[in-house]
C-alpha cells in the first residue's frame, strides 16, 4: 500500500486525482499513473525520462552522484574483487556465488560455448563486408531455430538454459563474425580458457598458430565485459523486455535488444569515438571539432561524451581509464597519435564550460574504444563487443519481468493527425 498520495487536479475537469505514490529501497518516490487511462487520460513522456518503466531489484544508478550499484554492490567494488562471469551470476540470481556455485556455473557456461554446426554454414548467408551487428541481429535471433529445448519461457529449466546458452555463445558468436569478415577459419572455444581468454582465442588464433593468450589484455577484456554487464532500464534492456513481454522467446529478445544497442546514440558510441577521432585527424584540429560539438547548428556531437543519466563521472569510466592505461603500457602505445589526440580530447572537454556546465564527462564507451582499438579488435566490432557484455543484464532483466507479474507493454500516444475526413 502506497503511504503517499499525488493529487493531480487537471483545468477544465471537475475532478481531483488522487494518485498513490510509491518508494523504492532507494532512488526517486513514483506516482502510480496507472488509473488514469480508465479516466480518459494519458500521461505524456517521449524518451521515458519521467517514467519508471517497471519495479526492479538487479541495478541501482545515481547519476548525480555517479553511482552504480549490481544488487546492491558498487561497480567499483565489483570490477576490483569480482570477473565477468561471477558478476553474472549475481545479476541473474541476487546473490554473489558461493565458491561451489561460481564452479559449477563457470563449468555449465563452458560447456555451452560451442554453436550448434549448421550456424556454421548459416554465416555463409551474409556478405563479407556486412556490419558485425547485423550479423549478430541475425545469428542471435536465429538460436530459436536451433534450440528449440530452451524455448518454453513458462518453464524455470527452459529460462535457465537459455540464459546459459546466451551468455556462453555470444562471444563465439562474436569471434565468428570476425573470422568471416577476414576469410579466416572458425576457431573452436577450448575449455581449459577462462571465458575472455577463450574469446581474444577465437578471435586472433588460428589452426595454424596458437598462441598463449596475453593477460593483460585478458583481464582488460573481461573488465570490459564486466562494466557493460547491466545498466537498468537503459534503451536495449528496454527493449528486451518490450519484446519479451509479448512472450516472445529469450533468444528472439536478446536480438531485438542488440538491434537496439546497435544505434550511435546507445551501445554504437564506442564505435563513433573511433570514427569520429579518425575523422578529427590530428590533434591540431581539435579545437574545430569541440567548436563545431557545442554549436546548436551544427550536428556533429563528441561521440563517448555525455550520458542521459550520468550528469557526473561514469563510474565505470573511471575503471575504464585506469584499464586503459596497463593496457596502452603493456601494448607499448602511450605514444600512438590517434590515442595521445583521444587523451588530448578528453582533457580539453573536462576543462571546457560547455561540457562542464552539462555535466558531459567521457563515459565507459570512450575508453572502451581505445582498449578495443589497442587490443587490435576491429572498430565495428566494438558493439558486437558492448552486447557480448550486456547480455547478462538483458536475460536478467528478462527473466525478472517473466518470472513476474507482467503486461504486455502498450505505450500510448498523444495524437496530432488529421481528424475524421471523407475519402
Ligand atoms: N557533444 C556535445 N554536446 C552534447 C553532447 C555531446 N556528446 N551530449 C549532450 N550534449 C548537449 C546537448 O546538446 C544539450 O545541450 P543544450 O542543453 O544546450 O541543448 C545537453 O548537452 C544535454 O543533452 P541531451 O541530448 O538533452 O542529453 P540526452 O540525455 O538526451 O542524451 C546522450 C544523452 C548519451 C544520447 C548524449 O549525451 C550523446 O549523444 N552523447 C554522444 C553519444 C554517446 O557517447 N553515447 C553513449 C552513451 S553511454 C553508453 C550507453 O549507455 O549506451
Amino acid at each position: 500500500m502506497a503511504e503517499k498520495k499525488a493529487q493531480l487536479k487537471i483545468d477544465g475537469i471537475d475532478q481531483t486525482f488522487s494518485l498513490p505514490v510509491y518508494s523504492g529501497t532507494m532512488g526517486p518516490d513514483v506516482i502510480d499513473v496507472r488509473g488514469l487511462s480508465s479516466q480518459g487520460i494519458f500521461t505524456y513522456d517521449p524518451g521515458y525520462v519521467s517514467t519508471a518503466s517497471c519495479e526492479s531489484q538487479i541495478t541501482y544508478i545515481d547519476g548525480a552522484n555517479g553511482v552504480l550499484l549490481h544488487r546492491g554492490y558498487p561497480i567499483e567494488q565489483l570490477a576490483e574483487k569480482s570477473d565477468f562471469l561471477e558478476t553474472a551470476y549475481l545479476l541473474l540470481h541476487g546473490e554473489l556465488p558461493t565458491s561451489e556455485q561460481k564452479d559449477s556455473f563457470t563449468n555449465t557456461i563452458r560447456h555451452h560455448t560451442m554453436v550448434h554446426d549448421q550456424i556454421r554454414t548459416f554465416f555463409k548467408g551474409f556478405r563479407r563486408d556486412a556490419h558485425p551487428m547485423a550479423v549478430m541481429c541475425g545469428v542471435v535471433g536465429a538460436l530459436s531455430a536451433f534450440y528449440h529445448d530452451s524455448l518454453d519461457i513458462r518453464e524455470d529449466h527452459h529460462r535457465q538454459v537459455a540464459a546459459h546458452r546466451l551468455i556462453a555463445k555470444m562471444p563465439t558468436l562474436a569471434a565468428m563474425v570476425y573470422k568471416y569478415s577476414i576469410g579466416q577459419p572458425f576457431m573452436y572455444p577450448r575449455n581449459e580458457l577462462s571465458y575472455s581468454e577463450n574469446f581474444l582465442h577465437m578471435m586472433f588464433n588460428t589452426p595454424c598458430e596458437d598462441k598463449a593468450v596475453n593477460p593483460v589484455l585478458a583481464q582488460a577484456m573481461d573488465k570490459i565485459f564486466l562494466l557493460h554487464a547491466d545498466h537498468e532500464q537503459n534503451a536495449s534492456t528496454s527493449t528486451v523486455r518490450l519484446a519479451g513481454s509479448t512472450g516472445a522467446n529469450p533468444f528472439a529478445c536478446i536480438a531485438a535488444g542488440i538491434a537496439a544497442l546497435w544505434g550511435p546514440a546507445h551501445g554504437g558510441a564506442n564505435e563513433a569515438v573511433l570514427k569520429m577521432l579518425a575523422e578529427i585527424g590530428d590533434e591540431k584540429n581539435i579545437d574545430t571539432y569541440i567548436k563545431k560539438a557545442k554549436d546548436k547548428n551544427d550536428s556533429f556531437r563528441l561521440m563517448g561524451f555525455g550520458h542521459r543519466v550520468y550528469k557526473n563521472y561514469d563510474p565505470r569510466a573511471k575503471v575504464m581509464k585506469q584499464t586503459c592505461d596497463e593496457v596502452l603500457s603493456e601494448l607499448g602505445l602511450e605514444d600512438d597519435p590517434m590515442l595521445k589526440m583521444a587523451m588530448k580530447l578528453e582533457k580539453i572537454a573536462l576543462e571546457d564550460e560547455y561540457f562542464v556546465q552539462r555535466g558531459l564527462y567521457p563515459n565507459v564507451d570512450f575508453y572502451s574504444g581505445i582498449i578495443l582499438k589497442a587490443i587490435g579488435i576491429p572498430t565495428e566490432l566494438f558493439t558486437v563487443i558492448f552486447a557480448t557484455g550486456r547480455t547478462p543484464g538483458w536475460i536478467a532483466h528478462w527473466n525478472e519481468m517473466i518470472s513476474g507479474d507482467y503486461r504486455i507493454g502498450r505505450p500510448r500516444q498523444l495524437y496530432t493527425g488529421n481528424t475524421p475526413r471523407d475519402y
